[in-house]
């Protein structure tokens, strides 16, 4: 039947995967749908960078109101990245009654809320798996198939920017700066890969994870955030002769109304299932009170694996249109505003 149109903000790692990804599975898109998906326009800054890339070029712009504003489009897919221009960006495509689809944890951790209002306000879908632990769908996995259960305990790997480094520090001896600089030439890394190496962006992630599973929202000023910044061969090496693996853990534990939320580099034992998540893959554990243990695993960054958490998003949204109805990741009502963590 009829097409569904995305607009998209970026063509990097993430939104060329995006355009792959359309091409690639269309046959099985258009077949659960019922309809076919395209893409009707995409926003980059500099044109001169995008004439090789397989893109049709008409679709390409610099003005964003040719995408937000495009009414052939129904869904903005937003893959750019920065908070206050994605923000503003996001806002609009609200406004002119778009579905939102991000990849922006910095974003979604700083201004989940506000645009979730702004979402539903309009009528609007907003949805962000591909914010948290890339290819796994994390968020999904919290906000349906663990529901039923109040959660304890989350706990994992969430940036695989760092995960790759002391992988390749400890596996094959490079030394920080190089493993560092293979993940940015991987499109692991963020723009600028401070956020990752300083645990920011993991905190961020946790924060995200904390608002599903505890329905709190996490002043990242509360949070204990160390990075991997200045861990060199020789911690590894000695961690190696205790027989233990170092890897920056992000913990989040509600007890007695009281949520704790940390990221540090953490040694663990060869036994523990995190010890063995390597390169940039990530794993979340979840401990729910009824089911008990659960581990999700899959990489955690990455161009095709973040874009098929985006288009599973696109799909979502799709089906919801499909049904008229409207849906969000996180569901306001349940929200315990007046709750703050981990201390008053
Ligand atoms: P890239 O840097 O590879 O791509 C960013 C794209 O956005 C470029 O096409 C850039 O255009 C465009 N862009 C950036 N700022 C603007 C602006 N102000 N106006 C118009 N266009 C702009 O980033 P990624 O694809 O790696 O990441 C995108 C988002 O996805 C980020 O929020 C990131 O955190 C998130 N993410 C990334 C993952 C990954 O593995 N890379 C995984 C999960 C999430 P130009 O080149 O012209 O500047
Ligand atoms: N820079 C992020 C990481 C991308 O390395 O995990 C995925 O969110």
């Amino acid at each position: 039947g009829n097409n569904v149109s995305i607009g998209l903000l970026g063509l990097g790692v993430v939104g060329s995967g995006v355009i792959k990804l359309i091409e690639s599975h269309q046959e099985k898109l258009s077949h659960q749908l019922g309809c076919n998906v395209d893409v009707k326009g995409v926003l980059v800054r500099d044109l001169d960078k995008y004439r090789e890339v397989g893109v049709d070029q008409r679709i390409l712009t610099t003005n964003p109101d040719d995408v937000i504003q495009n009414p052939e489009i129904d869904i903005i897919v937003e893959v750019m990245g920065g908070i206050e221009l994605a923000r503003e960006y996001i806002l609009k495509a609200f406004a002119a009654k778009k579905h939102v689809v991000t990849a922006n944890k910095d974003l979604v951790a700083l201004y989940g809320p506000e645009l979730q209002e702004a979402a539903s306000n309009n009528k609007c879908d907003f949805y962000y798996e591909a914010s948290v632990a890339g290819g796994i769908p994390i968020l999904r996995s919290i906000n349906d198939g663990l529901s039923s259960d109040l959660i304890r305990k989350v706990m994992g790997i969430v940036n695989g920017t760092t995960n790759y480094i002391l992988t390749k520090m400890d596996k094959e001896g490079l030394s920080y700066e190089t493993a560092l600089k293979q993940a940015q030439e991987l499109g692991f890394a963020e723009a600028d890969p401070t956020s990752d190496v300083e645990g920011l962006d993991a905190a961020r992630k946790m924060a995200i994870l904390c608002r599903l599973a505890f329905s709190m929202d996490v002043d990242l000023n509360d949070v204990e955030v160390k990075g991997i910044s200045s861990i060199d061969l020789e911690d590894l090496n000695y961690a190696k002769q205790l027989d233990l693996t170092m890897k920056l853990i992000g913990y989040a534990n509600f007890e007695d109304q009281k949520l704790d939320v940390s990221v540090q580099p953490t040694l663990l034992s060869h036994n523990h299932p995190l010890s063995s998540v390597n390169n940039e893959y990530n794993a979340v554990y979840v401990y729910g009170e009824a089911v008990g243990e659960t581990m999700f695993y899959g990489p955690g960054a990455g161009s095709l694996p973040t874009a098929t958490a985006i288009m599973s998003d696109v799909v979502t949204v799709i089906k919801n249109m499909l049904l008229n109805v409207t849906g969000t990741q996180f569901v306001e009502p349940h929200f315990k505003k007046d709750l703050k963590a981990p201390s008053e």
